[in-house]
């Protein structure tokens, strides 16, 4: 099972060396490292196209989403955040130094230790506080793994909320695949926590439509060749919504415009402010909870 899923794990690799492109924290730091230190260890993406090199005069989707993740998390105090499939994304380096939050990093094995020691080294190097930074080894398809995770809360956060967090994960996962993961995170809230919040941006991108073209930095067909999947989204938000009624969640989809118009003055991207805050659609975060 880990083998099969391990083929989807070079994604992170792309995600972070994007993520380094737009110099978002510590991810400078994060690539430097695989490309020195850790260079036996990580199995990166053949071919990136001119995804690297190319002139981003939009917000990516892969900065997107991160932001918008990171707002809506910051409006919860006492956490305890899970983030699911954290490839070598930075987002715990920013949110373990905070007060009342335990982060913890959740990754197929070979991954989860590879970035373990990374994150280490950034924190020893800049130190950092990270005593309440976790890394475990999940599968979150895995029954078993989901209590190894509620056990895990229930000993070192049950007074703070059950924050489940995950992006660019649910699009390798087939249908089937998607609604045991579902199944999954209904067993975990309710055996452990039901008052527990799952946030994520990956029900917001939607299959595209016959003709309609695919952003600048779009190397799908190139990624699907390592992960030997094709990608999988919702054609609707009513499809996704009625996929987490049917398994017994609420949702509602949280604005993003705010800290995405933030972003384009920042950047001083105002010339194309309608187009980027139109495709910010697609990594709006929605925030789902057991329904009553
Ligand atoms: C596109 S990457 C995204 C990583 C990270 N969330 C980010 O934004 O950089 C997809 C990640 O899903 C992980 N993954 C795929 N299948 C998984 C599974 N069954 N259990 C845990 N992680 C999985 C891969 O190892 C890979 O790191």
């Amino acid at each position: 099972m880990e083998k099969e899923y391990s083929k989807i794990s070079p994604t992170a690799v792309f995600c972070a060396r994007m993520r380094a492109k737009q110099k978002l924290p510590f991810s400078k730091e994060i690539v430097t490292l695989i490309d020195t230190k850790f260079k036996d260890l990580v199995e990166d993406l053949p071919d990136y196209g001119n995804t690297l090199n190319s002139k981003s005069d939009f917000i990516p989707f892969i900065e997107g989403r991160y932001h918008s993740l990171n707002e809506s998390l910051s409006k919860f105090d006492k956490t305890f955040i899970v983030e699911i499939a954290s490839g070598l994304s930075p987002r715990s380096l920013e949110f373990s130094n905070k007060k009342d939050i335990i982060y913890v990093e959740t990754e197929l094995k070979g991954l989860i230790n590879m970035k373990e020691r990374i994150l280490k080294e950034i924190i020893n190097e800049k130190k950092l506080n990270s005593k309440n930074l976790f890394f475990m080894n999940i599968n979150p398809l895995e029954r078993k793994d989901m209590d190894k995770l509620g056990k895990f809360y229930l000993e070192k956060g049950k007074d703070k909320k059950l924050i489940i967090i995950h992006e660019g994960l649910l699009m390798y996962f087939d249908k089937n695949e998607k609604r045991v993961f579902r199944e999954n995170l209904k067993y975990l809230f309710e055996n452990y926590s039901k008052k527990g919040l799952w946030l994520t941006s990956d029900l917001s991108r939607m299959k595209k439509k016959k003709n309609e073209v695919l952003g600048n930095e779009n190397i799908r067909e190139k990624i699907s060749k390592v992960t030997k999947r094709e990608f999988d989204y919702f054609e609707s938000e009513k499809e996704a919504k009625k996929f987490l009624r049917e398994g017994g969640f609420t949702s509602e989809i949280l604005s993003n415009e705010k800290v995405i118009s933030n972003l384009i003055d920042k950047k001083s991207l105002q010339f194309n402010k309608d187009h980027i805050l139109n495709s910010s659609k697609g990594y709006r975060i929605w925030k789902i909870g057991l329904s009553n």
